[in-house]
């Protein structure tokens, strides 16, 4: 046993303390299976504005990992953009989804998490909430537009948790933008650091490769949409005369004077701050050529984090403890009204999920146990008997999770950093039918915990407001509300501009209410909730309550909001 552990985890803490005396083989084994689990696995979100080509990178990197066989098994699933916004189409597009919402393959000697995260703006919320249980982020830019709208929020989000990221620079096989003008473009609005990995030579019809400023390697572009494996041409350096016969001498030279500008320019690429999430790396490339994808996901494996130690209300909890625990991201209804279970998405944080144990369900003091948990290897639905840190469980749920909730073996641990952000549509919701005043409230509360919509009541009057960040949400509740809950409600529109969490001195803030009683209400957690008409009037509000502070997520004590 002591070769077997001793060949797979050489530099592992436990094993050098076991090594030292300071523990026995029976203490060694169970965290030598974890923490070798825990060590091969890697778990990312891919996130880009629509169009920008994450579904055809996600795609390319499954067949480098072998877990699809054929372009546009993932394209097919993707939620189309519908001018009009049917969303019956998108909901039943997301119905397949859920198969695709984490695709794990194997790739070297690591498991690869991909957690898909919808691009379809009014779906924004769950690309957030998905962003918490990933590790790592690759964002994907369109290399003729640069950063868009999405891009902006996206990388926001990711600021604030530090999470690293990896940026490829998508579609130079067409007209893109000078490279240099990019990178300042992603560097100045996106505020971070960025440091080129690879660097191409033209664009569009020109484009002739990337040269790796890593490994002294060009990868020359053949427009080979079939090819898995890259043959990477090596030259000795820049002054090597065969890549004057491999790019031609104009394209050479430009060549070597950019690299001289960014090595003059850019410090050589340090690992410890993009783990950070200070200094991204950027890759160029065509997902669609599946043109400089593989040295992109190879870097990735090399130096993106695996699991990573995750805050609660009480503690840090690190990947190697024993004890399970992890959190609710995402909540999947099933449409078909016949079965009401809904699937919830569990990211593993610590210890080992097994199947038909008796977990703890520390919001409800539950036990719970899943006989039919499952895991997504090899983008099928498999019943798994264990999980582990990094890994995303399928849990069937009748209506036991919110979004955010946790699980353990037994500690009240509630996982933080999972916060709402503030809606962008605000209505309110007026009940059609009087008799159904009960399936009415059962159904706003139960979609509002899966997180299609938020929920503030307004008090006195108990008026329901739901705010959300599309359109597409209200006809989804309207619906769901319809056909699953048998109640009929209409929304109307309030003209609010954000939703602001409150904190600060008490009578400051109850001063505030009597002034504002219309405008502060209470989110489903109780907190106070500022919702401001205008930018002007938020401004204001902060310029004459400085003792009240104004926060645009649920949570505050994680973040440093700028
Ligand atoms: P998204 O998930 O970020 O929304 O983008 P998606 O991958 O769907 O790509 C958007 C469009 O851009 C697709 O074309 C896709 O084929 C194209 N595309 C992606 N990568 C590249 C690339 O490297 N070069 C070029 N030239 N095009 C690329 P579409 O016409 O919208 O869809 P389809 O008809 O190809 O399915």
């Amino acid at each position: 046993m002591v070769n077997r552990i001793n060949d797979s985890i050489e530099n592992d803490f436990m094993w050098q303390i076991y090594q030292r005396g300071l523990i026995n083989e029976l203490i060694l084994q169970p965290f030598m299976s974890l923490s070798l689990e825990i060590d091969k696995r890697k778990t990312f979100g891919i996130i880009s504005h629509p169009d920008a080509g994450k579904t055809t990178l996600t795609e390319k990197l499954l067949l480098f990992g072998g877990a699809i066989q054929t372009a546009g098994a993932v394209k097919n699933n993707k939620i189309k953009k519908t001018a009009t916004s049917d969303f019956m189409e998108i909901e039943k597009q997301r119905g397949i989804s859920v198969a695709t919402s984490v695709m794990s393959f194997h790739y070297r000697d690591k498991i690869v998490n991909i957690l898909d995260t919808p691009g379809h703006k009014d779906f924004a919320e769950d690309t957030y909430r998905t962003l918490t249980a990933v590790d790592s982020v690759i964002l994907v830019v369109d290399a003729a537009k640069g950063v868009e709208a999405q891009t902006r929020k996206l990388m926001q989000v990711c600021r604030m948790r530090n999470t690293p990221v990896i940026i490829f620079v998508n579609k130079l096989d067409r007209e893109s933008r000078d490279a240099f003008d990019l990178l300042d473009e992603l560097e100045n609005e996106l505020s971070i650091s960025t440091r080129p990995l690879s660097w191409p030579i033209n664009s569009g019809r020109l484009f002739k490769g990337v040269y790796l400023l890593y490994n002294d390697s060009l990868n020359l572009f053949e427009g080979d949409k079939t090819k898995k494996a890259v043959e990477y041409k090596k030259i000795e350096n820049l002054s090597d005369p065969r890549l004057d016969d491999m790019v031609g001498k104009e394209d050479a030279d430009n060549l070597r004077e950019e690299v001289e500008l960014i090595q003059g320019v850019y410090e050589p690429f340090d690992e410890q701050l993009y783990k950070e999430g200070l200094l991204a790396p950027v890759f160029f490339g065509s997902a669609l050529n599946n043109f400089g994808v593989q040295e992109m996901l190879d870097t990735f494996i090399d130096i993106a984090p695996g699991p990573q130690a995750r805050e609660t209300n009480l503690r840090e909890v690190a990947p190697e403890e024993e004890k399970l625990s992890g959190f609710i991201f995402k909540i999947h209804a099933n449409l078909d009204p016949n079965h009401r279970d809904r699937i919830a998405f569990l990211r593993v944080c610590s210890g080992t999920f097994e199947r038909n144990k008796f977990y703890h369900h520390p919001r409800l003091q539950k036990k719970l146990r899943f006989a039919n948990p499952y895991t997504f290897l090899a983008s099928s639905k498999d019943i798994i008997e264990k999980a582990y840190p990094g890994d995303v469980v399928g849990l069937y749920d009748t209506g036991n999770f919110k979004i955010g909730d946790g699980l353990t073996e037994g500690e009240e641990l509630q996982f933080v950093g999972i916060p709402s952000f503030s809606p962008e549509l605000f209505r309110e919701v007026i009940n059609l039918d009087p008799m159904k005043s009960k399936q009415l409230e059962k159904g706003i509360d139960q979609l509002t915990d899966e997180g299609v919509a938020q929920l503030f009541r307004q008090q006195p009057g108990n008026r329901k407001i739901i705010g959300t960040v599309g359109e597409l949400q209200f006809e989804v509740i309207q619906y769901r509300l319809k056909h699953e809950y048998n109640a009929s409600a209409r929304f109307d529109s309030l003209a609010y501009h954000k939703a602001c969490w409150m904190t600060g001195e008490e009578a400051e803030i109850k001063e505030f209410i009597k002034y504002k009683p219309q405008d502060v209400v209470r989110d489903k957690d109780g907190n106070l909730v500022f919702l401001a008409q205008t930018a002007f009037i938020l401004d204001m509000a902060k310029q004459n309550n400085p003792n009240i502070e104004f926060h645009e997520t649920s949570e505050f004590k994680t973040f440093s909001e700028e």
